[in-house]
């Protein structure tokens, strides 16, 4: 009877986790789909602990430990998501996915180790070789889970190092070379470990594995951490679906197979929106290092100020403003007091909007989400595609800390970095103002003739600071 309850309960767990998904597809529901799939994930949990039997009937031993565990993980979880500041939040991301990954590996060699054990303990093993009785399917799938969960997991430690500033992008000579026969080599280890059941194979394809995952994204530019956080992600669920196969525990493999489809989908949806292969982002070491250089002028002509006060009457006798939400955005925090402008203006009559582009700030959704903490009404973000006809009926675009995705050498520059890569083309309104704290270029490490062209003015400043200036500006405007 149990057995079936559990059943159920991971029918319920699934359908949670799908439309928790669904639902995370639109800032206004993000966050109930986030709780709704959650509520899905702990009565698997509990569902499992109490519920789940073997074939003699047993159920799970050892509950002190799995209690201790999960209160032990939950407060530290809860910690960290309470103290995350919006601009680490892709170091957290890359953090917790290395648990899910240091998970799956973990998983494998438990259950390696119960496997070959039981076998070593089977009757027969006095007479016929233990590696004949071991069923290699079981074998394969722990393997795949293993090679993957800790490749999974030293990578992702290494993107959080990185994000966090405590690794440095290093490449040397011949590294991909390395990095593809690494691979060949786990993957012949693999078999042979599958074929003669060898736990020293085993424990070979074990730490190759962790070295792999270092020296993937060692090389990679530490600016394209977001999307490599992504593909590693994918690579978790993946590893978690391999324990569903191996358990034959539905909702680990319908969780794992979702992490693994919508993981490897943000992949290719970044890489797109950023114009680039993933390739290019695995080995191109792009952003990063070479990121903070590129400042000094090789436009021609001056770039031109703009005081707060001028700023705040431009803006005030607007008919139209659309606000272009960047990083720097979320850097400065300036999120409350952009509502605050934006509420202002709408009392004064003019129409606001904010343009949204795919790849803004450091990940997917930042800027939603950035927004949405300030509650900032869903219907005023237009997405790229939406808003760029509108900006030749614009009077004022406000560049809030963004830089690649308003830099026109994505349209005009073939030798850009960033050459393709569709844009906010807010050149097109009649008056850009663009904050930012000074001329040093953003993630891609490149200038932008924007800033230098005669419809742009600058208004220089930590944006927190800018935009209260201007409020006030506006407000004693009367
Ligand atoms: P960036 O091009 O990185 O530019 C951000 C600008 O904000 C900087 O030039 C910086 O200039 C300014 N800034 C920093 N702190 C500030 C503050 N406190 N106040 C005011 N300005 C501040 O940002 P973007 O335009 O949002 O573009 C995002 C970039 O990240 C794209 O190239 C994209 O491809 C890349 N990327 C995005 C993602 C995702 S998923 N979103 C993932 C990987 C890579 P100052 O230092 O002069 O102030």
């Amino acid at each position: 009877m149990t057995k079936y309850i559990l059943e159920i309960i991971y029918l319920i767990a699934s359908t949670t986790f799908i439309l928790g998904l669904k639902m995370l597809g639109n800032p206004a529901s993000a966050r109930k789909g986030n709780l709704i799939a959650a509520f899905g994930m702990v009565i698997a949990i509990f569902g499992t602990i109490f519920l789940y039997t073997d074939a003699s009937g047993n159920h799970l031993k050892n509950l002190p430990l799995i209690f201790g565990g999960l209160m032990l993980g939950t407060v530290v979880g809860w910690i960290a998501a309470k103290r995350v500041q919006m601009t680490a939040m892709p170091e957290m991301v890359s953090l917790f996915n290395g648990m899910g990954g240091a998970c799956a590996m973990l998983i494998s060699v438990i259950e390696f180790q119960h496997l070959t054990d039981a076998s070593h303990n089977d009757f027969y093993n006095a007479v016929v070789n233990s590696a004949t009785l071991i069923p290699k399917g079981e074998l394969t799938t722990i393997l795949i889970g293993m090679i993957i969960g800790s490749v999974s997991f030293a990578g992702s430690i290494i993107a959080y190092g990185k994000l966090s500033g405590k690794v440095k992008d290093k490449s040397f000579n011949a590294q991909q070379f390395i990095n593809i026969g690494l691979m060949l080599v786990i993957i012949v280890l693999a078999v042979l470990a599958v074929v003669n059941v060898d736990a020293n194979m085993f424990y070979a394809v074990l730490a190759l594995s962790l070295v792999y995952g270092i020296l993937f994204v060692l090389p990679i530019g530490g600016a394209d951490m977001p999307v490599v956080i992504s593909l590693l992600n994918s690579f978790t669920g993946v590893a978690a679906a391999c324990g569903g196969f191996l358990y034959d525990n539905k909702v680990m493999l319908v969780g794992g197979i979702l992490v693994g489809s919508a993981g490897t989908l943000l992949t290719m949806v970044m890489c797109k929106a950023m114009n680039r292969s993933l390739l290019n982002v695995l080995i191109g070491n792009f952003g990063g290092a070479k990121g903070e250089a590129a400042t000094s002028s090789s436009f021609q002509g001056s770039t031109k100020e703009i005081t707060a006060s001028d700023a705040a009457i431009l803006m005030k006798y607007a008919k139209k403003v659309v606000i272009v939400p960047g990083y720097g955005l979320a850097v400065a925090q300036a999120q409350h007091v952009v509502h605050e402008l934006e509420e202002l203006l709408e009392k004064e009559g003019v129409e606001v909007k904010y343009a949204i582009h795919p790849v803004a700030g450091r990940m997917p959704g930042h800027m939603n989400v950035l927004l949405a903490e300030s509650n900032v009404s869903y219907d005023k973000l237009v997405e790229m595609e939406e808003i760029n006809p509108e900006f030749n009926t614009t009077d004022v675009v406000l560049v809030v800390g963004a830089n690649d995705v308003v830099n026109p050498a994505a349209k005009t520059d073939p030798n850009s970095p960033i050459y393709g890569m569709p844009i906010l083309e807010v050149e097109n309104a009649t008056n850009v103002i663009v904050n930012k704290r000074s001329m040093k270029a953003g993630y891609a490490g490149i200038e932008n003739e924007l800033f230098f062209k005669p419809k742009t003015s600058m208004l220089f400043g930590d944006a927190k600071k800018a935009l209260t200036q201007l409020v006030s500006e506006i407000k004693s405007l009367g």
